[in-house]
């Protein structure tokens, strides 16, 4: 299993290896308005502790940013293992 943390909100949800993280995204309000074609950019985050326990960027999001640090597009983003700390 998977976790995700909030830094904003301190929640944490748990979920298995591979999953997508929209779902733990959507409780605590990250919002998904192109409906997650990784196009629009609500769904930006800020990865503080983890990218590595991360898919690797999608070609949507290197469209998006170009230069990718330590931002993702959430609808992309799939947990491979581990934690991932997420800022919003
Ligand atoms: S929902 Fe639009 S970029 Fe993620």
């Amino acid at each position: 299993m998977a976790k995700v943390i909030f830094e904003n909100t301190k929640e944490e949800f748990s979920l298995p290896d591979g999953s997508s993280i929209i779902k733990p995204c959507e409780k605590v309000g990250i919002n998904f308005a192109c409906g997650y074609e990784g196009i629009c950019g609500s769904c930006l985050i800020e990865i503080v502790e983890g990218m590595e326990n991360l898919n690797k960027p999608t070609q949507a999001e290197e469209d998006f940013f170009g230069e990718i640090e330590n931002k993702r597009l959430a609808c992309q983003c799939k947990i491979l293992k581990n934690t991932v700390k997420i800022k919003f």
